[in-house]
């Protein structure tokens, strides 16, 4: 039975991922950032499923995480790690706390490559089968919106990390997919909804508080779950994967719009934020 490690299956993509995978017959081992998640999971999945406490924002969860991996890999190696815990900080780049970029960058960037670079002596044992690492980029890894600077940047940061990462470790047997979603249905478009600043007073406010209209026909427009979960564990199956995939909608839009020229983009951006200079 091969082993993957999943990060963030709390919810969302994580979450049904983590299904598809015990159900097509992995063994999988979960992150989570509550043990009681954890549990609740372990009584759901049954034995093929185990989990590890990790918080990318807690250097102690992440140190520890690290032991207990040499430990558990060094046993029985490691198939694949699908690196999926995000989130996504949004606001205008003029004015957002760079406390927040750095939380996203945290979290995105820094956590999923520093778990890689854990896993990679595991994943490394397995070379005959092709061993490989999922990075779960985003549409925004591809275009950046106004107001989601921070989200993109850092999933460009993961769409520039694979692709390096792939083309060194041909070297030694390990593939890199990037699975790049649209507006898929989960949770993080709640998440979305709240935002812990007062942009009241600043020239964004009006366009901000217009998002929450977005926000609702970008969710509305989203796909199911299952077809991400579907993408990954094809591309966990095929002998020679993709190295990117798109899972949305309109898949066929994203790669348009980056070859426009950026004025026309910054147009259709602009306009579908109902931006307007006041
Ligand atoms: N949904 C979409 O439309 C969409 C589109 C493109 C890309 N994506 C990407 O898909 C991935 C999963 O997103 P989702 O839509 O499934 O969102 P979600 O339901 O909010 O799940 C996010 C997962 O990441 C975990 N996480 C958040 N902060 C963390 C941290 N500091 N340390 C460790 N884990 C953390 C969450 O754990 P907690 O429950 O503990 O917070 C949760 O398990 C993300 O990388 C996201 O950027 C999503």
């Amino acid at each position: 039975m091969k082993r993957i490690l999943v990060t963030g299956v709390s919810s969302g993509i994580g979450l049904d991922l983590c299904k598809g995978l015990v159900a097509s017959g992995y063994e999988v081992l979960g992150t989570v950032r509550n043990p009681k998640v954890g549990e609740e999971l372990k009584a759901s999945l049954g034995e093929n499923f185990s989990y590890l406490i990790l918080d990318m924002e807690k250097r102690e969860t992440l140190d520890a995480i690290k032991t207990k991996i040499k430990d558990i890999f060094s046993e029985k190696p490691l198939f694949a790690l699908v690196n999926n815990a995000g989130l996504a900080v949004s606001g205008p780049m003029e004015l957002l706390p760079i406390e927040e970029i750095k939380k996203q960058f945290e979290v995105n960037v820094f956590g999923l490559l520093e778990l890689t670079q854990m896993c990679i002596p595991f994943l490394k044992k397995m070379d005959q089968l092709k061993p490989r690492i999922v990075n779960i980029s985003s549409v925004s890894g591809l275009i950046t919106n106004a107001f989601m600077g921070p989200y993109s940047a850092s999933k460009y940061a993961v769409e520039a990390m694979s692709d390096a990462l792939r083309r060194e470790l041909f070297l030694r047997n390990i593939e890199v997919i990037i699975i790049e979603p649209g507006p898929i249905q989960t949770p993080i478009w709640e998440k979305a909804r709240h935002d812990k600043f007062d942009w009241s007073d600043t020239v964004y406010d009006v366009f901000l508080k217009n998002r929450a209209k977005i926000i609702d026909n970008t969710e509305k427009s989203a796909i199911p779950v299952a077809e991400v979960t579907k993408a990954i564990i094809d591309e966990l199956g095929r002998q020679k994967p993709r190295t990117r995939r798109i899972v949305a909608a309109k898949s066929w839009v994203y790669p348009l719009l980056r070859i426009l020229p950026d004025r026309w983009v910054d147009g259709i951006m602009i306009k579908m934020n109902g931006l307007r200079k006041i």
